[in-house]
């Protein structure tokens, strides 16, 4: 018999360096290692010499198996070179908890430690997991880090919401070390197995806003964020669909092993959508698509002066609605946002676009758009749900739920009327 210590988890790095910065929640880093060694994963740990006011190397070096490595001046590593050998050895580089200091002298390419240098010298995918006080993380330059790190492909597992360890309450904790692990471990840049109800089931989904140009300067658009498309798309990839997410304008970081095709009209989201739908199991079109759009987009500039003030407007392609009517269309899902008598006009664009779910959400006043919690009433031909006030992220899942059961449903169907038939 295998035991779970001898045998790598599939989903995991084989080889993981876990850095430890100094903050409070190094505490909680032996977890994380020892929550790794226990699913086959050789773990090595780096601590920056601040991490050491906080967690002893002893209890590292306990629970990883390895002596703990801190300085860039090893005798004893291979050719005295500590950090080209780790950086060559790992599949990953995980530092957790990762600090404000942490993330700026990785975002500016500084090399002030053994962690720092590795991380630059490596070609294994980095991922951090921060944990600071929350005016530090929501600091503008720590903000400029993350997004100068993400922009290199560096991934970010929290920072938590709640209550801090200075008494202050906010963005900032570190991650659980169980979540930081199941979050490795459906990692799709990790070559994650990922598996569900949807395995292997393609799905074109649509996300955010869109943009329709009045002139090379102004467009009209809508205040969409893309959060509850984006949420979606990771809720999807994580029972195994294999997710196509066509998005328009918005400011997201990818969902892992999602693939992406960016637009900005609605015409080019109805483009993208059309190259890539065929084929395709399941169509959701959760994108706030512009339903007009200006007749002609100036070339010019429109000068302040100009005497031309109405606008002429033209609708724009219904992307769902021409998914729905193609011939042999995918099981195909929409969104209602309505200001009002949610469930009559959901109700109506249900029959009226020929879809099979659709996910109605009151919008307006600081509902829907853009928040990071939302309420959803779904509708299908035989029956509802309500999904009560949560985050979208939650309520992604749950949507996913039932849209899996109805997929499922429709495909049973389908296969009995054709041995009916
Ligand atoms: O992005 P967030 O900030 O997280 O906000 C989420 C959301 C409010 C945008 C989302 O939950 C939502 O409701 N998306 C649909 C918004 C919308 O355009 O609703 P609608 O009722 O106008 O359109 C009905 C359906 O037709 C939608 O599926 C829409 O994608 C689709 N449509 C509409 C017009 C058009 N020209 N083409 C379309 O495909």
């Amino acid at each position: 018999m295998t035991s779970e210590r001898t045998k790598p988890a599939t989903k995991l790095p084989r080889r993981v360096v876990l850095g430890v910065c100094g903050g409070i929640a190094a505490y909680k880093s032996p977890e994380i290692a020892r929550r790794l060694v226990e699913r086959g994963v050789e773990v090595q740990v780096v601590m920056t010499d601040s991490a050491a006011q906080f967690v002893t190397a002893t209890s590292l070096q306990a629970v990883s198996g390895r002596p703990v490595r801190d300085s860039l001046w090893d005798s004893a590593a291979e050719a005295a070179m500590g950090h080209i050998e780790l950086a060559r050895w790992a599949d990953k580089i995980v530092i957790a908890p990762a600090t404000a200091h942490c993330m700026a002298q990785l975002a500016h390419g500084s090399c002030a430690d053994l962690l720092t240098t590795l991380c630059l010298a490596s070609h294994a995918g980095v991922v951090l997991a921060p944990a600071m006080n929350q005016a530090m993380w929501l600091h503008p330059a720590t903000q400029r880090n993350r997004d100068l790190l993400v922009s290199a492909g560096v991934e970010f597992l929290g920072p938590a919401d709640g209550a801090q360890a200075c008494g202050d309450i906010g963005p900032g904790r570190m991650l659980e070390p169980i979540d930081i692990v199941a979050a490795l471990a459906h990692d799709g840049h990790a070559g994650a197995a990922v598996s569900g109800p949807l395995n292997g089931l393609r799905v074109v989904l649509t996300a955010g806003p869109t943009r329709e140009p009045i002139d090379p300067v102004r467009y009209i658009t809508n205040r969409s964020s893309g959060k509850m498309g984006f949420a979606l798309a990771a809720a999807l990839r994580s029972v195994g669909a294999d997710v196509l997410l066509v998005a328009g304008p918005v400011n997201l970081r990818t969902p892992a092993g999602i693939a992406r095709i960016d637009v900005e009209t609605a015409q080019e989201m109805h483009d993208a959508v059309h190259q890539h739908v065929a084929g395709c199991h399941i169509f959701i079109g959760c994108a706030a698509v512009a339903d007009y759009r200006p007749a002609e987009a100036s070339p010019h500039k429109i000068k302040r002066a100009s005497a031309e003030r109405a606008l002429q407007l033209e609708p724009s392609p219904d992307v769902l609605a021409s998914v729905a009517a193609l011939p042999n269309s995918p099981f195909t899902v929409g969104f209602a946002a309505e200001t009002d008598n949610v469930r009559a006009h959901a109700q109506q664009k249900l029959l009226a676009k020929q879809i099979d779910i659709i996910a109605a959400n009151l919008v307006g006043d600081g509902r829907g758009f853009d928040n990071d919690t939302n309420e959803l009433h779904v509708f299908w031909r035989e029956g509802e749900k309500l999904l009560p006030e949560a985050s979208k992220s939650a309520l992604a899942e749950q949507l996913v739920a039932i849209i899996s059961d109805r997929y499922a449903q429709s495909t049973r169907a389908a296969s009995m009327t054709s041995r009916v038939g």
